[in-house]
């Protein structure tokens, strides 16, 4: 079996391809750093040469709705249609649990993440759609996505972090599986409300930021799994924080 890993040498596509090399897999990492730019079109054609299935782990910097709609829907149009011309049999995508629902409706990045499935939705490559939870090491640069000046504003939401190993493994077992599953989510298995998880974490970093609890305007459940999923099981880091339900 080929994988191409588009994103390979990012945080998780690196790990991904660990993985998949441990298991006797040829990967191919397709990144910037191997030249290959899937917004310009540059050696996409060359890379996916004889590869069964890719694996899209890619990310934009850019967090305003143009920008991440443009760089999502064009860079997963682009590896559809090339991967149709060459023969791939599976396009495994990673997305995030609840975009394009509640609080995070509005958010320019998740927007892009949501025109990111749509564009794969709309092409003819069989696909599945890996939708996880925040990693639990990213929940400190959640925590700075919500500040303001000297705070940090959170809403009640419900938040189920995941560690990201085991992200990474479902993204290798469905890989290895081939069998496209269509859409399957992953979170942790724990289940807190934003504010006491930001208000924890800063609090066990020593960092004295204080968290204001805010009322959120969508359903405080967009952002965690609500049917069937795959829970982790590693807890997240600290003990202590009230969990809900
Ligand atoms: N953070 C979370 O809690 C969370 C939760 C669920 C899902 N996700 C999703 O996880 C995915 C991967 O995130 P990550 O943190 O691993 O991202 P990352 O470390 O920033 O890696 C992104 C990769 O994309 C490549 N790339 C960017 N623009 C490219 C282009 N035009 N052409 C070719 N390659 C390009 C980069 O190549 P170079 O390395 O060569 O620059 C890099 O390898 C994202 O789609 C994100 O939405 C994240």
């Amino acid at each position: 079996m080929k994988v191409l890993i588009a994103g390979g040498r990012g945080r998780v596509g690196s790990k991904v391809a660990d993985l998949l090399e441990s298991n006797q897999v040829e990967v191919v990492a397709g990144g910037l750093a191997d030249g290959v730019d899937y917004i310009a079109g540059t050696r996409v054609a060359e890379v996916l040469d004889g590869v069964d299935t890719i694996i899209n782990v890619l990310n934009t910097g850019r967090f305003d709705e143009e920008g991440a709609v443009s760089f999502f829907e064009e860079s997963t149009r682009t590896l559809t249609a090339e991967g149709e011309r060459a023969g791939v049999k599976h396009h495994v995508l990673l997305s995030i649990v609840g975009v394009g629902e509640g609080d995070a409706s509005e958010i320019g990045y998740y927007l892009g993440k949501v025109a990111q499935e749509r564009a794969l939705k709309e092409g003819s490559l069989p696909f599945t759609i890996v939708r996880s939870t925040q990693f639990q090491g990213y929940i400190p640069v959640l925590a700075d996505q919500h500040a303001v000046e000297d705070k940090v504003l959170a809403p009640r939401d419900l938040i189920q972090p995941v560690e990201l190993d085991e992200v990474v493994a479902l993204l290798a077992e469905i890989a290895l599986a081939g069998a496209p599953r269509g859409e399957v989510e992953i979170a942790g298995p724990e289940r807190f409300h934003m504010d006491d998880l930001l208000r924890a974490t800063l609090a066990a970093s020593g960092d004295a930021r204080e968290v204001v609890t805010v009322d959120g305007e969508g359903k405080i459940d967009a952002m965690v799994p609500r049917g069937e999923y795959r829970a982790g099981k590693t807890l997240y880091p600290l003990r202590g924080i009230p969990l809900a339900g």
